[in-house]
């Protein structure tokens, strides 16, 4: 089989995940790294032992790779995906999807295009061996229909965290704060175990570090599900550390939790608990364990002409509820009710 060329744009901290997982591909080799920046880009030209440049469509004149993996700041996702896709190239590309709505759209509408090669997003935590098998498990009904949900994401970010990477406290690069960049990931998994979201409420304010970002730290999000079921999301970068996501699900005929492990509690049943594979030593602790299993997963179906099951619409719903949140007006203040739109393909994983 033909070795699959790949490159990594973007040479920060994420990248170091995909560059080991890549490097542990049989079949898949790594033809160049890609940085605006030209200290992380040598750096990583010199660690990975491959040439660098310092722009996608120099990468993709000079190093014609198969598949290029997006680990830019979430303003830059858009344009690369977009540009990669025209040349013929896969597209696999860190989470958000995109900084904005407008921007998640043309993803979407790309990658829906008539031969458009196979673009995936990054929720690596749909990986986990404990949010795989609570899937299953409500999937199949095993503790019957689920009646609510909470999550929580304490974690701790630094001022320092911040002004490293000054895009990550502005509207501008990042499209808002704790809830695109951390939260994300639990709402997506909140909508994904719970069937799709219909309605959202929440609030969003910057309380602990107004210093020195312009976005959020705090939120609650409220869901409504396809089912009239709510789980609802508590969520902070300014707890005193960085404790573990925890998804506590209630159904008719007993409870899961996800935390560390999931512990799966039948009513009047035996608990049973599932243990987690272990993270990379290069993962920071919150990154989650999975972003290897994604990586190769992701390869495993390259060429095939089959789209990746997280794809810019499936991974559309997590940004739409945030945007909800935010309320168009980067507004901090609740608005009572804000329905999704219903009609809109990005809520619509299947829509084309
Ligand atoms: N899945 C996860 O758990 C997870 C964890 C951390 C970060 N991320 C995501 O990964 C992405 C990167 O985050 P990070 O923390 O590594 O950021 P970072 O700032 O450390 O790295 C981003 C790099 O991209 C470079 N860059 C910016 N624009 C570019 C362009 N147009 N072309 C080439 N390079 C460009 C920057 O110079 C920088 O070196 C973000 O989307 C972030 O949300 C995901």
């Amino acid at each position: 089989m033909r070795t699959i060329r790949t490159a990594v744009i973007g040479c920060g901290d994420i990248s170091v995940l995909h560059l080991d997982a890549i490097a542990q591909l049989p079949g898949v080799e790594l033809v160049a790294v890609c940085d605006v920046d030209a200290e992380r880009r040598e750096r990583t030209t010199a660690e990975a032992g491959v040439p660098g440049t310092a722009s996608l469509t120099e990468t993709l004149e000079r190093y014609s790779p198969d598949v290029v993996h997006l680990c830019t700041p979430h303003d830059q996702h858009a344009d690369l995906a977009v540009e990669a896709l025209a040349a013929g190239v896969e597209v696999l590309t860190e989470k958000p999807l995109a900084s904005t709505l407008d921007d998640a759209r043309r993803m979407v509408e790309a990658a829906a295009a008539s031969g458009a090669p196979r673009i995936g997003v990054c929720f690596q935590n749909r990986y986990n061996a404990t949010v795989q098998e609570a899937h299953r498990i409500l999937e199949h009904g095993e503790l019957g229909a689920p009646t609510g949900a909470v999550a929580t994401v304490a974690w701790h970010r630094t001022p320092e965290y911040y002004l490293a990477r000054p895009w990550r406290g502005t509207w501008a690069g990042s499209g808002g704060g704790l809830l695109i960049n951390q939260a994300i990931h639990t709402l997506d998994l909140l909508q994904w175990l719970l069937g799709g979201v219909t309605a959202v409420t929440g609030t969003a304010s910057t309380d602990s570090l107004g210093e020195v970002i312009e976005v959020e730290d705090t939120a609650t999000v409220t869901l409504t599900h396809p089912s009239g079921i709510r789980s609802v999301l508590l969520a902070t970068n300014g707890a005193p550390t960085n404790l573990p996501v925890q998804i506590d699900i209630q159904c008719e005929h007993g409870t899961l939790r996800i935390a560390q492990e999931l512990t799966v509690l039948p009513a009047g049943g035996e608990q049973r608990v599932v243990t987690e594979r272990a993270a990379p030593p290069s993962a920071r602790s919150y990154w989650g364990a999975s972003h290897a299993a994604l990586i190769a997963d992701f390869y495993a179906g390259h060429g095939s002409g089959q789209p990746f099951w997280i794809s810019p619409a499936e991974a559309s719903p997590a940004l739409q509820i945030l945007k909800a949140v935010y309320d168009g007006k980067r507004g901090f203040p609740r608005r009572p009710g804000a329905e999704l739109d219903r009609d809109n393909p990005l809520l619509d994983p299947t829509a084309t």
